[in-house]
C-alpha cells in the first residue's frame, strides 16, 4: 500500500493455504548472482540453488570458490555441504564481477559490514562491490535488480549504494535497474532450516517492479513476507538484533541478581516466559552474546544514534552487561581455588555450539582473564580449534575433552551437546552456559546465573 509520502506502509502477505500454493511449481527459474561467499553469501545462494534457481557466486578467494564449485562448503554450517552437492547443476563460481552481473538479473550483495575501531559500521566493501555492480550495469542490456543482504545501516542503500550504481552506470534507478533490501534472520548454526522456515521475510522496496521480483522469489517458502520500505527495512533488521541482544543482556542482569539471592535464573525464566507477550526464546542468561552480529550491530547502531544526537542509553548499558558477564566466571573461580599457576580446562571456543565462528566469542575475555590471573590454559573444541589459533597460538589445545576434564578447574564456556556426554564426577566445574549433566555430577558446580 502506498502511504501519504509516496512510499510504501508496511504490507504483510500471508502464507497461501496449501491448495492455493498448487501453482508455485510453475515459478520462473531466476538467474541471480550472489557477491560474497561468507555465512550470509553461501547460505543465500545455495538455498536459492534449492528453490530451483540458477546461482552465480561471486568471491576474491578462489580457494572457497573452489570448494563451493565441488559442492563443499567454504563454512562450517550444518546442511550446507548437502545442500550445495545436491544442486551443483544449478551452481557456478566466478571471480569476474562484470560477467556474473551481464549473466543474471538479479543480485545479491551479502559483503562484509565490520566494524571500525570506535563501533561504527564499515561500509569499504559495499561501496567497492557498487561501484563494480555499477560499471557492469553501464553495458548491461537488461533490467537488473540489486539486493543488499549484507546488513546496513538505515539510509545506506539510499544514500550511498543508489547514488554510486547510477553514477557508474549511468542509469537511473527504478527505471534501468531496480534496487531492494532484504535483511537476513540466519542463524549460525542452523542457517539452512532458518532460511526455510523464517518467521518472515522481509523484503524493502521503493518500486513496485523490485517488491514484485522479491515476492515472486519468496512466495515458495509459503512464510509471511512483510513489504516495506528500503529505509524500514535496513532498520528492522537492526531493531531485531538490538532487542534480542537487549533481551539476553536484561536475562544475565536479573541472572546476576537471582545467584546472589540463590535462585535459579532457568526457573524463573521458564515462568517468565510462559507470558506470550513475553516468550521462552533469547531468554538463556550465561556469559553473554558473541558472534558475528550482535555484538558489531549493537555498537554500529549506537555509534549512529550518536551521529543523530541522541544517547542510546538502553543499547550501551546492553553491551556493558555483555562485556562484565564472561568476568563472572572468573569471580566464581576464585571463590574455589587460587588461580595463580594452576591449569585451567575450557570446554568450548566457538561463540555458540554448532559454528566454527570465534567471533567475539566469550571464550576469548575468558581466556584473557584467565592468563592474567597467571593461569595455564588447555582448550578444547570439537571444530573451532582452528580459527582459535589465530587468536590464541600460545595456549595448549587437545582433541581429546577429556585431557579438559583432567585439568585443575573446568570452564564451560560453549554448549556443544556432546559435552553432555562427558563424565564430571569428582570435577570443579564453572558453567557459562548451563550443561545439565555436568550441573548434576560435578563435585563442586557454579552456574553463572543459578
Ligand atoms: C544472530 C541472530 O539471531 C540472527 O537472526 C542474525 O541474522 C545474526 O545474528 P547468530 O549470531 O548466528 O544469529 O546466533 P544466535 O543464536 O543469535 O546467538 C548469538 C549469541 O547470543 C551467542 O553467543 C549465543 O550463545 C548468545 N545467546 C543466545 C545467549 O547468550 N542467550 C540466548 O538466550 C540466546
Amino acid at each position: 500500500m502506498w502511504g501519504s509520502g509516496g512510499r510504501w506502509s508496511g504490507t504483510l502477505i500471508v502464507p497461501m493455504s496449501e491448495s492455493d500454493n498448487q501453482g508455485c511449481s510453475g515459478l520462473a527459474v531466476m538467474k541471480i548472482s550472489i557477491i560474497g561467499t561468507g555465512y550470509v553469501g553461501a547460505v543465500t545462494g545455495a538455498c536459492l540453488a534449492e528453490l530451483g534457481h540458477d546461482i552465480i557466486f561471486v568471491g576474491r578467494d578462489t580457494k572457497k570458490l573452489d570448494l563451493i564449485q565441488s559442492g563443499k562448503s567454504p563454512i562450517y554450517e550444518p546442511g550446507l555441504d548437502q545442500l550445495l552437492e545436491k544442486n551443483l547443476s544449478k551452481i557456478t563460481t566466478t571471480i569476474d564481477l562484470p560477467d556474473a552481473i551481464c549473466k543474471t538479473a538479479l543480485t545479491f550483495i551479502c559483503v562484509g559490514t565490520p566494524s571500525n575501531d570506535d563501533g561504527s559500521i564499515d561500509l569499504d566493501q559495499v561501496r567497492a562491490v557498487s561501484h563494480s555492480i555499477g560499471k557492469s550495469l553501464a553495458s548491461d542490456d537488461g533490467y537488473h535488480t540489486i539486493i543488499v543482504k549484507s546488513t546496513v545501516l538505515p539510509g545506506t542503500s539510499e544514500t550511498l549504494v543508489i547514488p554510486i550504481l547510477e553514477k557508474e552506470s549511468a542509469k537511473k534507478v527504478f527505471v534501468d535497474f531496480g534496487i531492494a533490501s532484504n535483511p537476513e534472520f540466519l542463524k549460525e548454526g542452523s542457517a539452512v532450516a532458518d532460511f526455510f522456515h523464517t518467521d518472515r521475510v522481509v523484503i524493502g522496496t521503493n518500486d513496485l517492479k523490485s517488491r514484485s521480483v522479491l515476492e515472486e522469489l519468496y512466495t515458495p517458502l509459503n512464510v509471511p513476507i512483510y513489504a516495506t520500505t528500503i529505509r524500514t527495512s535496513e532498520m528492522i533488521k537492526y531493531t531485531s538484533n538490538a532487542f534480542l541482544a537487549t533481551k539476553i543482556s536484561f536475562a544475565n542482569e536479573i541472572g546476576n541478581l537471582c545467584k546472589k539471592m540463590g535462585i535459579d535464573s532457568y526457573d524463573v525464566f521458564r515462568g517468565v516466559g510462559l507470558d506470550a507477550r513475553i516468550s521462552p526464546h533469547f531468554f538463556r542468561s550465561g556469559i553473554g552474546f558473541g558472534g558475528s552480529c550482535f555484538p558489531k550491530d549493537v555498537r554500529a547502531l549506537i555509534a549512529h544514534a550518536r551521529t543523530l544526537g541522541v544517547e542510546p542509553q538502553i543499547l550501551t548499558a546492553v553491551i556493558e552487561t555483555n562485556e562484565d558477564q564472561p568476568e563472572k566466571m572468573i569471580e566464581l573461580l576464585k571463590r574455589h581455588m587460587y588461580i595463580t599457576g594452576k591449569t585451567i580446562g575450557i570446554l568450548g571456543l566457538a561463540f555458540k555450539p554448532d559454528s566454527d565462528d570465534v567471533r567475539e566469542s566469550r571464550a576469548i575475555p575468558v581466556i584473557e582473564a584467565l592468563q592474567k590471573e597467571g593461569a595455564t590454559i588447555i582448550a578444547y573444541d570439537p571444530v573451532a580449534i582452528d580459527n582459535f589459533k589465530r587468536l590464541f597460538p600460545d595456549i595448549s589445545y587437545t582433541n581429546d575433552a577429556q585431557d579438559v576434564l583432567n585439568a585443575d578447574a573446568v570452564l564451560i564456556v560453549t554448549e556443544w551437546k556432546e559435552f553432555e556426554d562427558l563424565d564430571y564426577h569428582g570435577k570443579l566445574v564453572i558453567d557459562g552456559r548451563r550443561l545439565e549433566k555436568a550441573r548434576k555430577e560435578a563435585a563442586v558446580y557454579e552456574g553463572v546465573c543459578w
